[in-house]
């Protein structure tokens, strides 16, 4: 059993995004090892389709395989909607998503039973949170809003910006004018806006923000399945692999991760 426990976690994105995912496992599970792999190739899955999306995050699942892992984290939100599903049925490794966990908080927040979600057009398309929200309460109403600039703004580094602040505003006032309480992070890169997006919804609405969310739900259901690591802290127990070139991945690791990323591997991914 022992081995398995020492197994390390495998982390999926379409890019670099998912490290904010990354970054709450790193925080919130300090003695797992992760193996994270960035689809920098083929970033953004926010416009593709359900079949591209699907077949991309196999090929990453054969390939985490290949690195041992002991379960796997879908850290994009645009393949938890539309791949997780498919591919969970097709392994036997734990898989978790961060729809559910964003979802399910999402729920136990809002009083008004007004729900805004924020994402990709994948995501908010898929209506999956959707419909975790309304099975657990028909009532409670979610109000999507695609927001497709956040991905490019944050990536260049513009998370206080007054153009952000601009393009943030246009997003969010059609939510705000539905009064809703509660706002879904719904995609990858969106944690990294949350003062921005605080400053801009006030008090009254509850930030969710899934990639925190996913963290505590892996760790009971590692707990579960009684495959959480316990105890033995390394120095770097972290492995980053990429599809593309390395560069732009590993500067925007080191702006967010409390760590200095020092290698990043690069593979092909369309040979797995
Ligand atoms: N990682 C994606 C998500 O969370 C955002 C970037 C993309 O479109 O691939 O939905």
């Amino acid at each position: 059993m022992k081995q398995i426990k020492d197994a390390p976690i495998g982390v999926f994105d379409s890019g670099v995004g998912g490290l904010t995912v990354a970054r709450e496992i790193m925080r919130n599970l300090p003695y797992e090892k992760i193996v994270y792999f960035g689809d920098t190739a083929r970033v953004p899955y926010g416009s593709k389709s359900k079949e591209t999306i699907i077949r991309y995050s196999r090929q990453i699942v054969r390939f985490l395989k290949t690195q041992e892992v002991k379960a796997i984290v879908v850290a994009c939100n645009t393949a938890s909607a539309l791949a997780l599903e498919t591919i969970s049925k097709e392994t036997d490794l734990p898989m978790i998503g961060v729809v559910e966990p964003g979802a399910k908080v999402a729920v136990e927040t809002t009083r008004n039973k007004k729900i805004g979600l924020i994402g990709t057009r994948a995501t908010v398309k898929s209506g999956l949170y959707q419909r975790v929200i309304q099975k657990e309460d028909p009532q409670i109403q979610v109000i999507g809003q695609p927001c497709p600039l956040f991905v490019p703004l944050v990536e260049e580094g513009w998370l206080k910006d007054e153009i952000t602040l601009e393009v943030a505003k246009r997003y969010l006032d059609p939510l705000l004018a539905q009064d809703i309480d509660t706002l879904i992070l719904g995609c990858t890169h969106y944690p990294l806006l949350r003062s921005l997006l605080k400053g801009l919804v006030g008090d009254q609405v509850t930030l969710v923000n899934p990639a925190y969310e996913t963290a505590l739900a892996l760790g009971r259901m590692l707990e579960d399945k009684g495959i959480l690591r316990e105890g033995k802290e390394e120095e770097f127990p972290y492995r980053f692999f990429v599809s593309d070139e390395e560069e732009h991945f590993q500067q925007f690791a080191n702006s967010i991760l409390p760590y200095d990323v020092k290698t990043t591997e690069q593979i092909r991914i369309e040979e797995y």
